[in-house]
C-alpha cells in the first residue's frame, strides 16, 4: 500500500513538473532555434516562459551573450550583457553588444524578473552562429565546369582534396551555387537540407548556406565534392518550356573556415584548383523530373584518394558576391514518410501504387536488378474515374524520374534536384514484383515548425483542415507556390496573399515570409508595379489586383501574427511604392486596370442561360484592393510613427471610397454587381458608409440564399466571406456555408476523397469526370484560406491588433450548429494559447490556455455573467480573472496566464 502511495506520488512529479519559479526556455534567434548564418548586426533574441502559477508577466530580463561558452556562465568576455532592463518584451529583443565578428560562434542566455518580483535562475545557454556577412569575406572564386557541356545537361560534379593536420575545433563551410547543389565531404552529406540554395530573386539575393561540418573532417587527408542540379537557376520554369531564367550556366561558390585548437587557422576555397566531370544524374528537370543512370556513378568520387586525372579543369568566374544573403528562413528538408496504401493493376494495365496522400516530395525506392535494367516511375495526383492513371492536368510535366541499375545487389534511388506533386505513382520497368516495403514516398516542405491545431465535432471538417495543412506542407517550399505538379509552381502573389493568414496559423511562417517579401520588394518594378508571380519569371511588367496587394496585406499580416515591426519597417517603401503606383495610374481617384484576374475561379455554372455566373466587376474588386492596400499602409505608418504618411493617406483613403460609393453603389446601397465578392470586399474593407453596412450584408445573405446556401466566391472572395457573415451576426450562415457538402463549397471535395485543396471548386465533378485539363491542380492551397475563420471565429483565438503576435490575445469562439465541440491550439512565441469548447445537454464548457507573459480577453457566449463559474467556483473568487463588461450577449473578463476552464448553462 505504502509502495502504491511512494509511486503515485512519483508519478504525479513526473506528470506535472512543479515550477518552483519561472523559468526560462525555448531560446530562438531571428525566430529560429541555435541558427547558423546569422548576419544581422542586431539579431534579435525571444524566448519563453514557463510558470505553475497563473497570471505571471515579466517585469525584467537581462541577457547576457558571449563567443565563450565557459567564460558566458562566469559572466565574463561579455559580448554584450543588458543589465537588468525593465521590459515585459521576451520577444524579438534587439542584441545590443559589440559588433558580431563573421563566422564565429556566440553563446547566451537569460533571466528574468517576474510580476511577483522573482528572478529566475538564468536560461541554459544557446547559441547562434554568424555568417560571412559581406562580400568581402567571401575568398573563395565562383567556378564553373571546364568541359563542354551535352545538350541534356547531367549535373555537374566539382572536386577538390585538402589537408587537415592539426587538433580541429570548429569547420564552418558556406557554400552557394546558380542553380541547386548537394555537398559532400569525404563521401557523406553536408547537412540535410534539400533543393539548396532555395529560390530568391537570382539576380539580386543569392542565399548562401553555412554549415557546422567539424564532425565530417578527418585528421590528414580529405576531399570534398559538389553536384550542382539545373533547378529555378536555368531549369524549365514558367511557361512555354522557358528555360535559363537567370543564366545558361551553373556556377559554385564553397568557402570552408577550419579552425585548430592552437588558435590558428585554414580555408579551402572554390578556385582554379579544382576539378570537374558528370556523374550518374544525366538529366534533371523541376517540372520533368531525374534520370539517375547508377552505372555512371564515380565511387570514391568526394573521397580522398579519388583518382580525377580524367576529370577537366575547372573556370574560374567573377560573378557578383555582393548580391549574396544569408539563408533567413526554415530550408527545405524531407519530413514526413509514406508507405503504399494500395499496389493495383489499372484498367489500362498499368501498375500503380497508391500512397493515400497527395504530397509533395519524392519516392524513394529499393531494387535488385542487373545493370541497365530500367525503372521509370512517373507522378500524378489522381486517377481518373475508370481508375486510369490520369497525367493529362500536368500539362507539360512529365513529373517522371528514371533509374538505371549498375546491378550491384540491393540498389537505392531517390532523385535530388526535382520534385514531385503526386498520391499515385505508375511503375515501369520494376524487375519483379511490386511490394509495399520497397517504395515510400517523401514529403520535402520548408522545415517550418507546425504552430496549430484544429478539431472539432465533425470529421468532415476536420478533413478539411487536414487538407487545408497538406495544400500549405505541398506550396511552402521555400516560396509559395500556386501548386506543386504541373508546369507552373510559381509564386502567385494573389494566392500567397489569400491564405497568408491561414498559413500563420497552421505554421510558423515568419521566416518564410520574411524572406518571400524581400523578393517581393526585390522584383517590384521601377514604377512600384507588384509582378504576378515573385521570383519574377514571367517577367512581363503586368501587375493585377488582388494579386499585386500581397505587397501590403502579407507584411501587415505577418506582424499581426508575429508582432514584427521590424519587418514591417522592412517592407514599408514596397508597400508604399505599391499604393503610390495604384494612385499614379488612376484617374479621379478610380482604379480601372487594364490587366486583372479578377475574382479569380469564380462559380460559373455550364451552358449559364439564366445568368447565374457570379461576375464581379474588375474594376469594382480593382478599387476595394486600393482602399484596402491604402488602409493597410496606413495602419502601419501608424506602427512605425510616420505621422506625415497617415495624413497624407488617410485624406487619399477618404477620397477613394468616396470614388467607390459613387461608382459602383446606387444611393440605397445596391453593388452594381450582386455577387458576393462584391458584397464581401465592400463590407470587409468598410467601403461602404455605416447606415448602409447592415442592408449590404442582408443582400450578401440573399445571394448566398439565391445559390440554395451556397458559395460563388472565387480567390478574392473567399478568404473573407465567412468573416463578413459573423461580423454582421450571420454566423449561423457562415456554419451553413461550412458544412454544406454539394458544389460549390469547401466540403464537396472533402466528399470526392481529396487530401489537399483543390484548384476548382469542382476539379473533379460529381459524376467523376475532370474539370478542364488545362487548369486543374489538386494541391492549390488558396480556398483553404478559410482555414483562418476555424481558428480565429469558430475557435476563437485571435491576437488584439495593438498588441500584435499574440502578446494581449482575444479568445472570442463563435458557436455554432452543427458542432458540438471545436478547439484550437496555437503555439506562439510566448507559448501555446488554447480554446476549446463544447455544448453539453445542460452547460457549455470553454478551455483556454493563456502563455505566461501574455494576457487574455475572454468573450463568453453567455448572457448572465453570475452564472459562469471557472473550475467549478464564481469565478469572482478569483484575482486573475477580472469581470471587465458585457458586449453583444457575451461576458467579456480578462486573465492572466494559466489554465481555466470555464462552464456556464447552456
Ligand atoms: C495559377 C493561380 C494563379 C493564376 C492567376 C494560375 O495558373 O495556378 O493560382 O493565381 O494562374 O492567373
Amino acid at each position: 500500500m505504502k509502495r502504491r502511495i511512494l509511486l503515485l506520488f512519483i508519478l504525479s512529479i513526473s506528470v506535472v513538473p512543479l515550477v518552483a519559479q519561472v523559468q526560462v526556455t525555448n531560446l530562438l534567434v531571428e525566430n529560429r532555434q541555435e541558427p547558423l548564418g546569422i548576419d544581422d548586426p542586431m539579431p534579435r533574441l525571444s524566448w519563453q516562459l514557463l510558470a505553475d502559477k497563473r497570471n505571471v508577466m515579466q517585469t525584467a530580463y537581462e541577457i547576457r551573450v558571449s563567443p565563450d561558452l565557459k567564460a558566458l556562465k562566469q559572466g565574463r568576455k561579455l559580448s554584450w550583457h543588458s543589465g537588468l532592463v525593465q521590459s515585459d518584451q521576451s520577444v524579438l529583443v534587439p542584441y545590443k553588444g559589440s559588433e558580431l565578428a563573421p563566422g564565429t560562434p556566440y553563446y547566451w542566455q537569460v533571466r528574468v524578473r517576474d510580476n511577483k518580483g522573482k528572478l529566475s535562475k538564468w536560461s541554459d545557454p544557446s547559441f547562434f552562429v554568424t555568417g560571412l556577412q559581406q562580400a568581402a569575406n567571401w575568398q573563395a572564386q565562383w567556378i564553373q565546369v571546364g568541359f563542354k557541356e551535352q545538350k541534356s545537361r547531367p549535373s555537374p560534379l566539382f572536386r577538390k582534396e585538402f589537408t587537415s593536420d592539426k587538433k580541429l575545433v570548429q569547420a564552418l563551410a558556406f557554400i552557394t551555387a546558380k542553380g541547386v547543389y548537394e555537398a559532400e565531404i569525404n563521401g557523406q552529406k553536408v547537412g540535410d537540407l534539400c533543393l539548396a540554395p532555395g529560390w530568391t530573386s537570382y539576380n539580386k539575393r543569392l542565399q548562401y548556406q553555412t554549415y557546422d561540418v567539424t564532425d565530417l573532417i578527418n585528421e590528414g587527408n580529405n576531399a570534398v565534392g559538389v553536384t550542382l542540379g539545373n533547378g529555378w537557376y536555368r531549369g524549365n520554369i514558367g511557361f512555354e518550356g522557358k528555360v535559363d531564367a537567370y543564366g545558361d550556366e551553373l556556377a559554385l561558390l564553397f568557402q570552408l573556415e577550419l579552425t585548430y585548437d592552437d588558435g590558428s587557422t585554414a580555408v579551402v576555397l572554390s578556385d582554379g584548383s579544382w576539378k570537374s566531370s558528370t556523374g550518374p544524374i544525366v538529366y534533371s528537370e523541376i517540372y520533368h523530373g531525374e534520370t539517375y543512370d547508377a552505372r555512371l556513378e564515380q565511387k570514391g568520387w568526394s573521397e580522398a584518394g579519388f583518382n580525377d586525372s580524367g576529370w577537366s579543369n575547372v573556370e574560374v568566374k567573377n560573378y557578383s558576391k555582393t548580391i549574396l544573403v544569408t539563408t533567413e528562413n526554415e530550408p527545405i528538408r524531407k519530413q514526413e514518410i509514406f508507405h503504399p496504401v494500395e499496389i493495383l493493376e489499372t484498367p489500362e494495365g498499368d501498375q500503380v501504387i497508391d500512397f493515400g496522400q497527395n504530397v509533395v516530395g519524392w519516392v524513394q525506392l529499393k531494387v535488385a536488378g542487373k545493370a541497365g535494367d530500367k525503372i521509370t516511375i512517373t507522378h500524378t495526383e489522381v486517377l481518373d474515374k475508370d481508375g486510369n492513371f490520369y497525367t493529362e492536368s500536368l500539362r507539360s510535366a512529365r513529373q517522371q524520374n528514371t533509374f538505371i541499375l549498375k546491378g550491384e545487389g540491393l540498389e537505392e534511388f531517390e532523385p535530388h534536384f526535382t520534385w514531385q506533386g503526386f498520391r499515385y505513382i505508375k511503375v515501369e520497368g520494376y524487375p519483379g514484383e511490386l511490394k509495399p516495403e520497397n517504395f515510400t514516398a517523401t514529403a520535402l516542405y520548408s522545415d517550418m515548425e507546425l504552430t496549430g491545431s484544429f478539431e472539432c465535432s465533425d470529421d468532415l471538417v476536420n478533413q478539411l483542415q487536414h487538407n487545408i495543412q497538406w495544400g500549405q506542407r505541398g506550396n511552402f517550399l521555400d516560396v509559395p507556390t500556386d501548386c506543386p505538379q504541373r508546369d507552373e509552381r510559381l509564386g502567385w502573389t494573389g494566392d500567397a496573399q489569400a491564405f497568408a493568414r491561414t498559413a500563420s496559423f497552421n505554421f510558423r511562417v515568419h521566416s518564410f515570409f520574411d524572406k518571400w517579401l524581400k523578393d517581393v520588394a526585390a522584383d517590384q518594378y521601377a514604377n512600384g508595379g507588384v509582378p504576378y508571380v515573385v521570383p519574377d519569371v514571367l517577367n512581363n511588367k503586368q501587375v493585377s489586383p488582388g494579386w499585386a496587394d500581397v505587397a501590403t496585406i502579407a507584411p501587415w499580416t505577418m506582424y499581426l501574427a508575429y508582432g514584427d515591426k521590424e519587418l514591417l519597417e522592412t517592407q514599408y517603401a514596397s508597400m508604399k511604392a505599391w499604393v503610390d503606383y495604384i494612385k499614379h495610374v488612376s484617374h479621379k481617384d478610380l482604379w480601372r486596370p487594364k490587366h486583372s484576374f479578377g475574382d479569380w475561379l469564380f462559380y460559373r455554372p455550364f451552358d449559364d442561360n439564366s445568368g447565374m455566373s457570379a461576375v464581379t466587376d474588375k474594376s469594382l474588386i480593382a478599387q476595394a484592393f486600393y482602399a484596402h492596400s491604402t488602409q493597410l499602409l496606413i495602419q502601419a505608418a501608424q506602427v512605425l510613427g510616420k505621422q506625415d504618411d497617415v495624413k497624407v493617406y488617410q485624406d487619399l483613403l477618404a477620397q477613394i471610397k468616396h470614388a467607390f460609393t459613387q461608382e459602383y453603389m446606387t444611393p440605397k446601397g445596391k453593388l452594381v454587381s450582386g455577387t458576393q465578392t462584391a458584397y464581401v470586399l465592400a463590407l470587409h474593407f468598410d467601403l461602404l458608409p455605416e447606415e448602409l453596412r447592415d442592408q449590404a450584408a442582408k443582400r450578401l445573405v440573399d445571394n448566398i440564399r439565391l445559390y440554395n446556401t451556397h458559395l460563388t466566391t472565387g480567390f478574392l472572395g473567399t478568404p473573407y466571406l465567412c468573416h463578413v457573415l459573423s461580423r454582421f451576426g450571420y454566423t449561423d450562415v457562415a456554419y451553413e456555408l461550412l458544412m454544406q457538402k454539394t458544389y460549390p463549397s469547401w466540403l464537396y471535395p472533402v466528399t470526392m476523397g481529396a487530401t489537399t485543396i483543390w484548384e476548382r471548386w469542382d476539379g473533379i465533378k460529381p459524376d467523376g469526370t475532370f474539370q478542364t485539363p488545362g487548369m486543374n491542380s489538386f494541391n492549390h492551397y488558396a480556398y483553404g484560406a478559410i482555414g483562418d475563420w476555424l481558428y480565429r471565429v469558430v475557435a476563437g483565438i485571435d491576437t488584439e491588433v495593438d498588441q500584435p503576435g499574440y502578446k494581449a490575445i482575444r479568445i472570442q469562439p463563435q458557436l455554432g450548429e452543427p458542432l458540438t465541440y471545436a478547439k484550437a491550439e496555437l503555439k506562439t512565441y510566448y507559448g501555446t494559447v488554447v480554446s476549446g469548447w463544447e455544448k453539453g445537454v445542460d452547460k457549455v464548457t470553454l478551455q483556454v490556455s493563456v502563455p505566461v507573459n501574455t494576457k487574455a480577453i475572454v468573450a463568453i457566449p453567455a448572457s448572465d455573467a453570475a452564472a459562469i463559474t471557472e473550475g467549478g467556483k464564481q469565478f469572482s473568487e478569483f484575482k486573475e480573472i477580472t469581470l471587465v463588461g458585457q458586449e453583444n450577449g457575451r461576458v467579456l473578463v480578462q486573465i492572466g496566464s494559466g489554465d481555466y476552464l470555464f462552464e456556464w448553462p447552456n
